[in-house]
């Protein structure tokens, strides 16, 4: 299949292009700053509708995977103007390009679209974000559903994986940096997740794209745990230094943005629907480690 993945080059799109091209696609990795690893380069703003509408031109796809946001929740929750610009306008310009042109989409959306009151959400459940990241990315849902008939929506959780991309740690490697140097980290103990390796969504997506799945799917990893939980499970898989993770409230940490207390999600859905299951947090570390231990070479 012809494909162009938005957002190639950061953590979640450095391991999709990966993926698919191993797979045998034909890949266009968009990218607009940070050169995606691999496939064919194309460097456009999905902000700017002459821009993108040049690079489905160049690529003329049958489907597009549209990563390409900014994630940094703080950030969004400062500069709302950009945020809106890069989640709500890029989708909805992206969205219209793959009208025009017959293309399937799939968007990858997040956990932070819910209120976290009381996680394990299913699809169905109506989203209430509590902070501004949050709130671009449901715009964008919304951008995706009334303007294409083909879509799929796949939600996740905290996602990280064994290489910085994008410039950018991920927090699974950030607790072995620091744990690694000696250096105490302060993580919470009140915020749940359902923490996705970048290589286990990698392979939904792709099998969601080749499928052609229709419709909002959890495409998280299986095990609901606090950020502390996490921490402490790393630090256990990659022998270090447990002791150095200190236990702490949301409200002792200086986010500028509000976090929801518990967004994990119920994956039901995608283990029925897929072959490439969401996996246990044990399992996923386990492959984590494997692939750091012989990285794929580009
Ligand atoms: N990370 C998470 O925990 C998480 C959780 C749930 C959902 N998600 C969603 O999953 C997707 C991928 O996340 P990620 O963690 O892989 O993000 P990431 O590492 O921050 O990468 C995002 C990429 O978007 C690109 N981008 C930003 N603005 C752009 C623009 N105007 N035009 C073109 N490209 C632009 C950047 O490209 P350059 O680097 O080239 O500038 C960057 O590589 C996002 O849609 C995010 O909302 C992430």
């Amino acid at each position: 299949m012809r494909v162009l993945v938005t957002g190639a080059g950061g953590l979640l799109g450095s391991k999709l292009v990966e993926v698919l091209c191993a797979k045998g696609h034909e890949v266009y990795s968009g990218y607009l700053e940070h050169l995606p690893p691999k496939g064919l380069p194309l460097k456009f703003d999905v902000s700017n509708e002459d821009e993108v509408g040049r690079a489905f031109g160049a690529s003329r796809p049958e489907a597009v995977v549209h990563l390409a946001a900014l994630t940094d929740v703080d950030r969004c929750e400062v500069e709302k103007e950009l945020a809106w610009r890069m989640n709500v306008t890029g989708t909805g310009n992206v969205a219209r390009l793959c009208r025009r042109y017959g293309a399937l989409l799939i968007y990858a959306s997040t956990d932070y679209v819910f209120k976290g009151d009381r996680g394990m959400y299913r699809e169905e459940d109506e989203p209430d974000p509590v902070n501004y990241y949050g709130h671009t990315k449901l715009k964008g849902e919304e951008e995706v559903k009334g303007t294409v008939d083909e879509y799929c929506i796949c939600r996740a959780s905290v996602i990280y994986g064994s290489t910085p991309a994008a410039g950018k740690t991920n927090f699974a490697l950030w607790i072995m940096e620091r744990l690694r140097e000696g250096i105490r980290i302060r993580v919470a103990t009140d915020q749940w997740i359902s923490p996705t390796l970048n290589t286990n969504l990698s392979m939904m997506i792709a099998e969601a794209l080749e499928k052609r799945l229709i419709g909002v799917y959890h495409m998280a990893g299986a095990t609901r745990v606090t950020r502390f939980e996490m921490a402490k499970a790393i630090a256990e898989a990659f022998q270090l230094e447990g002791p150095l993770i200190e236990p702490v409230k949301m409200e002792e940490l200086s986010w500028k943005a509000r976090r929801p207390r518990d967004s994990s999600l119920d994956v039901s859905k995608a283990r029925g629907a897929l072959e490439n299951m969401p996996l246990e947090l044990g399992y996923a570390l386990k492959l984590l480690k494997a692939e750091m231990a012989s990285p794929v070479k580009s």
